[in-house]
């Protein structure tokens, strides 16, 4: 898979409305060719949005994390296909990665697992009845998620490197919490520079506020793919 710069920039949609979504894809034009649709725009009619940017030759990627019994999964999976996107998120379960593996089937949607949400600690997981740290669960999740023939997995640039190891050079890894130097971390703890993200081995990386926030956010997008380009080409 040879990707070019301006493929690997996936722009997360993170707004509370299709009319601002729509206002955002028409400002940053040819520049953005995959955009992230999360919870808040696909429940505020963002999936409708989803089917008219893909018939407009835009990529899509669905974060819509899900996990529920195999069957429902299946389905679901299987309706998502239908839209066309090119990536959707389930939790990497077993049952749930195994039936999102079956009701993609047939078609070009590829699921990404998500390990372990990067808002959980030690502290998280025993809570919710775990006893593993972060590192021991994400490793194990990243080896089941190959085993059952996911695509690629979701995780932090910090991550990368060691996923990488695990789950080989055939799964895609997509990272967000990406900053580029100079703009602001916001929530996100653990953050790295386009340049690093890719040289770190991520296949794509997923930017929301520092560009849909910049006050230009097509040249912010624009700045974020030649950084790629530079790095790719090193
Ligand atoms: O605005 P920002 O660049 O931080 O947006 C990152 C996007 O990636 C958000 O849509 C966020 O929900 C998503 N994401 C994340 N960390 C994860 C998984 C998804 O930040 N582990």
């Amino acid at each position: 898979m040879v990707l070019d710069a301006r493929e690997r920039l996936i722009v997360a949609l993170d707004l509370p409305s299709v009319q601002a979504a729509e206002a955002m894809v028409s400002r940053l034009g040819e520049t953005v060719c995959f955009y992230k649709i999360g919870y808040q725009l696909a429940y505020a009619g963002g999936l409708p949005f989803a089917a008219g940017l893909i018939a407009a030759g835009k990529q899509v990627f669905l974060d819509l994390k899900l996990h529920d019994i195999g069957h429902t999964v299946a389905k679901g999976v299987e309706s998502v296909a239908q839209l066309g996107a090119t990536f959707l998120t389930v939790h990497a379960y077993p049952q749930t990665m195994k039936a999102a593996v079956e009701g993609k089937a047939g078609s070009t949607l590829r699921i990404l697992a998500v390990t372990v949400l990067t808002s959980y600690d030690d502290a998280d997981l025993a809570a919710a009845g775990y006893d593993m740290s972060v590192g021991e669960l994400a490793a194990a999740r990243a080896g089941q998620a190959r085993d059952t023939g996911v695509d690629g997995l979701v995780c932090s640039a910090e991550e990368v490197a060691n996923l990488r190891g695990i789950v080989g050079p055939g799964m895609v890894l997509v990272t967000p919490g990406i900053r580029p130097a100079g703009t602001a971390s916001g929530d996100q703890k653990r953050i790295m520079t386009p340049a690093k993200a890719i040289q770190s081995g991520a296949d794509y990386l997923v930017v929301g506020r520092p560009v849909v926030d910049a006050h230009d956010p097509k040249a912010a997008a624009e700045a974020i793919v030649s950084e790629i380009e530079k790095t790719m080409g090193k």
